[in-house]
């Protein structure tokens, strides 16, 4: 029987990082599923498509080959139609398009059937927006991790920092804000905790006491 974890959350939270090492110490394959909408979003603006032209857009979707697989260093990439897009989703801009391309019925219903069957091949550890309420409402263990918007736009900011690039940090806090505004209120799979969840606040947790709070609660649901 496999296992599903399921991390949602808002922009920023911290569940790409948690929900990676909580797959590593468990074992299990972790699955970025923004990484899928953000594919698809880089697909989108590189044909020049607007993120609101859902006619163009499911014809693209036809030719689309996205995939995850493992580098020889171990780490997980992203692959565009054989192409290692792992760091080019990564931009503001991506972020942006990802989300518009997110509120299309025609992309949730292409990306949705990917993520259940990597959870029914797999026992995962799967973070996105609507995982605990759509893809999978009979995860093992749901969690909701969140943030104030403040303190989830300064990790971004420093993140996006490091990475090289001159990055405002008010602007970085305007996206993210919008981008969580729009998540939340589109009619699709809307960002949101799902009943069952455990709502997790990390604004005053560093990320050591956030992972070892989310092993607690695993271990607690799992037995
Ligand atoms: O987790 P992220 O920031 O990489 O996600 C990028 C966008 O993709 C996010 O703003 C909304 C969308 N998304 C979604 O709608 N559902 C998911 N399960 C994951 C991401």
């Amino acid at each position: 029987m496999n296992v599903s974890i399921a991390i949602d959350g808002p922009a920023g939270a911290g569940k790409s990082t948690m929900a990676k090492r909580v797959a590593e110490k468990l074992g299990y394959f972790y699955v970025d599923t923004g990484a899928l909408y953000r594919t698809v979003g880089l697909h989108v603006m590189r044909n020049g498509v607007s993120p609101a032209d859902e006619v163009s857009i499911k014809k693209l979707l036809r030719d689309l080959d996205i995939s995850f697989y493992y580098a020889q260093d171990g780490t997980q990439r992203m692959s565009l139609n054989g192409e290692d897009v792992s760091d080019a989703i990564r931009t503001p801009d991506i972020s942006h398009y990802a989300s518009a391309v997110s509120a299309l019925a025609s992309v949730r219903a292409f990306l949705l059937d990917m993520q259940r069957n990597m959870a029914n091949k797999h026992s995962v550890v799967m973070d996105g927006r609507d995982i605990g309420t759509v893809v999978l409402p009979n995860a093992s263990v749901k969690l909701f991790l969140t943030a104030k918007a403040e303190e989830r736009a300064r990790r971004r900011w420093k993140e996006l920092r490091e990475k090289g690039g001159e990055y405002d940090y008010e602007t970085v806090l305007t996206d993210l804000i919008g981008r969580d505004k729009a998540d939340s209120e589109r009619p699709i799979a809307p960002l949101k905790a799902a009943q069952d969840a455990v709502v997790l606040d990390t604004t005053d947790l560093d990320p050591e006491a956030t992972l070892s709070e989310i092993l607690r609660i695993i271990k607690e649901r799992t037995g």
